[in-house]
């Protein structure tokens, strides 16, 4: 095995070893994507370079790329904590832009995995793609045989060739349109027992650790779902900086590697070993490692050279949000005090900057930024503290051990303190919580809050409904054109519609030009004269997210909402009502585009059906 090696000599060493394969070295992106409303981060090396896999325009550095991408990815955030899941990591990769294929892709992966690193052959396991459909049907797509044999040549036994459906080894754009194809993923395995007989590279249990993906970018995803031949050949791949580090170090987990010791070292500096002694040792090792990833990521997106994602309530920036405050309250259980956030992203400074300059340039700002979050939601964790111990005095002294339903919920709407405090200080205070109750009355209240704004949405309606429903639709367009024109942050802060015009306020921090609220204009426009039909369906938050919806709100996981799409323009949880197709709108006009607040910019528009 290579010695000694760093997140800085993979990295290096990758590069080179591409360069020598005629790749040219690029830089990688911002995390935050450019033009792109499918995505809120940027999630893998291909975002920026859609338009040239696809073959919109040739890349100014040639055919055969490489690079190290910054990556966030929270659809597993729920994981993190584990081995090796984490929310914030670098990807390298080299990219064939309709030049090399399978044959080069792989061998390549093999000879850098066993002649660089130094890895066993005998230690990798490989997927390829089943393949789906019927020979001779519509949608056929056939196993990747060709992928599979070239494994072979390469000395892997077919016993460690895994054949997987479309769920394992299909990279492309979920619910949206793009460049995608089969893959082959790389394993290594940890040594350890497996947990079932049906136990093979794909199972979280932590013997086999995805290491690298290969992707053969040939089909393209339409507006219609079906996959049509991309007309060219494409390999994007990504490895794991963090994942191949502790797999070729030996670490127990990505947190045992050089990468996060000064985080981890810090953040036991910080803590008051007494505070936690109700957790046991497993629990403060999951506790301290969601700190370290939650604290990195948010450091990372805050220093992003864009510098557009805040904490706040919706997007981008409610996934920043999530994160700081996750991490404030596990570094709260662990005994870290008050204001430890500045503290660990100045460590995370100090370890990439080097690599990557921004996180030195705009550290003060994110401190700035980390602070304010952290004392905001102190604050408010304080005062639910300080209720939740009135209440259960209150029911000890009447004898009682059971926080109920309703209690539990009113901490949780009017204090805005988290359910999961709840549970965590009743389970100290020796008394139990009435979760259902609080599933009940969550469930209530949103139902509640849905029929009050539907109501009032009637009354103030009447016989103008349909102009309203017209405007409404209208301002699902808006808001995907101005992700469009402006960039994901141009997000949605409020909206208010009469029979005589709609007003949609966003986050953006200056005024509009008037070529930006031409383009808007055109964009909406086109959609509308394209007659695009609006459908919509009941899923979940955790599933709209992972088509790509726009606006996730502080829903609970699991619970059921409408998912409104107008073709791939536009999906938004929302609740109605809509047009069937765009073109009933007729046209669409900016009437006036003005400040509402700081920070945030009011649109006031008209579309030219106003008929009732
Ligand atoms: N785009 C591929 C991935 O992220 C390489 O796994």
């Amino acid at each position: 095995m290579m010695e000694n090696i760093t997140a800085d000599t993979l990295r290096e060493t990758y590069l080179k070893f591409f360069e020598s394969k005629g790749h040219k070295i690029i830089s990688g992106a911002s995390l935050i994507p450019e033009n792109d409303p499918t995505v809120l981060f940027t999630t893998a090396g291909m975002h920026p370079l859609v338009p040239y896999l696809m073959g919109e325009m040739p890349h100014p550095a040639g055919t055969r790329l490489t690079d190290v991408q910054k990556c966030v990815r929270t659809g597993d955030i729920d994981e993190v904590g584990d081995l090796a899941h984490l929310t914030f990591f670098e990807m390298l990769g080299n990219w064939s832009l309709n030049d090399y294929f399978k044959k080069e892709a792989i061998s390549w992966s093999f000879e850098f995995l066993t002649q660089k690193l130094g890895f066993s052959p005998d230690q990798l396991s490989v997927t390829v793609f089943a393949g789906e459909g019927k020979e001779g049907e519509e949608g056929y797509i056939p196993a990747d045989e060709e992928a599979a044999a070239i494994w072979r040549s390469l000395g892997i036994p077919d016993e460690r060739i895994y054949r997987l459906p479309r769920e394992d080894n299909w990279w492309g754009p979920a619910g949206t349109t793009g460049p995608c194809g089969p893959d082959t993923e790389m394993f290594i395995d940890t040594g350890r027992e497996k947990c079932s007989d049906s136990c093979r590279p794909g199972c979280h249990c932590g013997k086999y650790v995805e290491i690298w993906n290969d992707v053969f970018m040939q089909y393209n995803k339409n507006a219609e779902g079906k996959y049509e031949p991309l007309g060219r050949h494409n390999v994007d791949t990504g490895m794991g900086v963090e994942r191949t580090v502790c797999m070729m170090t030996g670490a127990k987990t990505v947190y045992d590697t050089e990468i996060f010791a000064p985080l981890m070292a810090k953040i036991d500096e910080l803590r008051d070993t007494s505070a936690a002694a109700d957790m046991d040792d497993e629990q403060i090792a999951r506790a301290r490692r969601i700190v370290a990833d939650h604290m990195r990521t948010a450091t990372f997106i805050l220093c992003d050279p864009k510098g557009s994602v805040k904490p706040g309530n919706v997007g981008a920036n409610y996934v920043l949000r999530r994160l700081i405050r996750r991490a404030v309250r596990y570094g709260r259980m662990l005994g870290i005090a008050p204001g430890f956030t500045p503290v660990l992203a100045e460590t995370v400074a100090a370890k990439y900057s080097h690599v990557y300059p921004e996180l030195s340039a705009n550290l003060a700002q994110c401190k700035a930024d980390l602070e304010a979050e952290e004392s905001r939601f102190t604050q408010t964790l304080d005062k639910g503290e300080a209720m939740f111990n009135k209440v259960a005095e209150q029911l000890k002294a009447h004898g009682q051990s059971q926080i109920s339903g309703k209690t539990a919920f009113k901490l949780y709407d009017t204090f805005g303190f988290p359910f999961e405090m709840t549970l965590e200080m009743a389970g100290k205070a020796g008394m139990t919580v009435d979760k259902d109750g609080f599933d009940e009355a969550n469930r209530k209240h949103q139902e509640l809050s849905r029929t009050t704004s539907a109501g009032s949405f009637k009354a103030g309606l009447q016989d103008n409904s349909a102009v309203v429903t017209r405007m409404h639709t209208a301002t699902h367009l808006l808001h995907a054109a101005l992700h469009k024109v402006l960039g994901p942050t141009a997000n949605q802060k409020g909206s208010n519609i009469t029979p005589e015009r709609l007003r949609f306020d966003f986050t953006w921090p200056e005024k509009m030009t008037p070529d930006q609220i031409a383009e808007v204009e055109r964009l909406v426009n086109g959609w509308i004269a394209d007659g695009i039909e609006v459908t919509k369906k009941t899923t979940t938050v955790e599933e709209a997210k992972a088509e790509g919806a726009m606006a996730l709100f502080g829903s609970k996981y699991g619970e059921e909402v409408t998912l409104y799409s107008i073709g791939d323009v536009s999906k938004e949880i929302c609740c109605g009502p809509h047009v069937a197709n765009t073109k009933e709108l007729g046209g669409f006009k900016i009437l006036k585009e003005q400040s509402s607040s700081a920070g945030v910019r009011r649109i006031k528009a008209v579309v030219s059906n106003m008929e009732p």
